[in-house]
Order: structure tokens, then C-alpha cells, then sequence
């Protein structure tokens, strides 16, 4: 297929910022995507810019610039759109301060500490892929006590209950009463990968933060607060794998255009 014969809608509607590329998938099958007025059955379909695409009858909205946010998520908030329990979720307590956001990666509900934000879909898969291996630091809290001898073999990474880890870097920070507080990096973003790994381990956690993701760190940034990355750091941080990309697909956008 030449690059000219389009890309997945599923993508496009995600590059747009609507939502994911999975949410896009799931709209589809809903039905509630249409092209050139007809109801698409399978997000399996190229688009190019002469097609229209619609999302609940309503044409996508235009590609803003990339923005994204560092956050610091309180405990207690769902990173979800939707949640069956009706907890209350981090999109909804931003929803008056940012434009329509996606979070990149998750964290478990009493998780605290950085989450990053964006307003595009296709940059928030890219930073989630398991190739871009950014590292993941948190600092834990956790009810037990470990000897660094353990800590030590988890560097060659770790299969627990048929879930293989990579190289997890695992420090003892301090030791207070019955609780330890460790702080532990890895690069992969498995579902409670961190809880799993301390759970191996025999410890308990009862605190997670999350202290930096790749590039970018918690710092100073107060519980609750939303700081924007500045474009030119932004740029830097993520690189050109990801921006050289995305300007190339917005020139091919244009020179499709009639
Ligand atoms: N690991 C976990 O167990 N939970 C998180 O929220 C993040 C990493």
C-alpha cells in the first residue's frame, strides 16, 4: 500500500485527541462512527483527507498543537474516563481546567504522584508502547521488612505468577517502625507491577508514588497540581522519533487535500 492510500481510521480519530486508538476501535463497533455518511462497520478502514468522518454525527475536531501536562494525582481518584463503581476520576476533577485530555499509562486509584497528560491520542500510545521503555520511578512504602540481597537479584528482571518483569532497579530508602520505603524503577508499565513485585518480595505496599516518567519528573509540583510542559522542552524530551513522525503525516494530510 503506497502511504498515500491513507491511515486507519482508528488512528486519525485518535490523532485528532477524541480519544485512544482502542477507544476509537470500540466507537466503531458501536456504530457510531461514520464515513463519507454511511456507518462504518470495521475500524479495519483506511481514510485519507477527502474522506469525512464523523463521531456521533459530528465532524473531528481540528489537530491542536501537542500539549502535554504533568500532574500530580491525589490518592483516591480513578484514571478513567468511565468508572462502573462511579468513583470519582481524575478527567473529571481536571475537567475545568484542561481542554479534553488523555492520561498516559495509568495508576491504580490510591497511587499518588506524577501522571502525564495530553491532548493527543497518537502521542500517549507512542510513550505507552513498550519500545519506548521510558523508566518508571516510584518510592514506596510498604508494610515488611526486605534485605537488599533480594532487592539485588531483581535487577535481572523477574517471572511472577507467568508475568515476566525486566531489570528492576529496587533501593531500601529507609526502614520506620514496621513499614519499609523503597524506591523502585522499571520500564514497562504492567498492570500493579509494583504492588505484584514488593507482594514477591513478602511486602505489603500501603503507599505508591510515582516520582518520575522518563523524562520528566514529580519535582516540586504539589499534590493536586497541573503544570504544563513548555513546546520546546516537550519537543526535546520526547525526541524526534515521535515529532519527525507526526510532521510527516501532517504534510501528507496536506498535500491530500483538493
Ligand atoms: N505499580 C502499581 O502497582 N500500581 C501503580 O499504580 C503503578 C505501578
Amino acid at each position: 500500500m503506497s502511504e498515500f492510500e491513507g491511515e486507519r481510521i482508528a488512528k486519525v480519530i485518535a490523532r485528532a485527541g477524541l480519544c485512544s486508538r482502542r477507544d476509537a476501535e470500540r466507537l466503531v463497533g458501536e456504530g457510531r462512527v461514520k464515513l463519507n455518511g454511511k456507518v462504518l462497520t470495521t475500524a479495519a478502514t483506511n481514510v485519507t483527507a477527502k474522506d469525512v468522518v464523523l463521531v456521533d454525527n459530528l465532524p473531528l475536531p481540528q489537530k491542536e498543537e501537542t500539549r502535554l501536562w504533568r500532574y500530580h494525582k491525589p490518592a483516591g481518584l480513578v484514571v478513567s474516563n468511565r468508572d462502573p463503581e462511579g468513583r470519582p476520576t481524575v478527567f473529571q476533577k481536571l475537567r475545568e481546567q484542561l481542554p479534553r485530555v488523555l492520561s498516559i499509562g495509568r495508576l491504580d486509584i490510591n497511587t499518588e504522584g506524577l501522571l502525564l497528560l495530553t491532548n493527543d491520542g497518537e502521542l500517549a500510545r507512542f510513550l505507552e508502547l513498550p519500545a519506548t521503555g521510558w523508566i518508571r520511578r516510584y518510592r514506596v512504602r510498604a508494610f515488611g521488612h526486605v534485605e537488599e540481597a533480594a532487592l539485588a537479584k531483581l535487577e535481572k528482571g523477574v517471572e511472577i505468577d507467568g508475568v515476566r518483569y525486566g531489570p528492576v532497579e529496587a533501593k531500601i530508602e529507609r526502614v520506620q517502625g514496621d513499614n519499609s520505603w523503597l524506591t523502585i524503577a522499571i520500564r514497562e508499565g504492567k498492570n500493579r507491577e509494583v504492588k505484584r513485585i514488593c507482594e514477591h518480595l513478602g511486602l505489603q505496599v500501603n503507599r505508591l508514588i510515582r516520582t518520575g516518567f522518563g523524562p520528566f519528573q514529580l519535582a516540586e509540583l504539589p499534590r493536586g497540581g497541573i503544570e504544563e510542559v513548555p513546546t520546546r522542552a516537550m519537543k526535546s524530551s520526547i525526541g524526534e522519533k515521535f515529532f519527525k513522525k507526526e510532521d510527516d503525516a501532517h504534510r501528507r494530510r496536506k498535500a491530500q487535500r483538493p
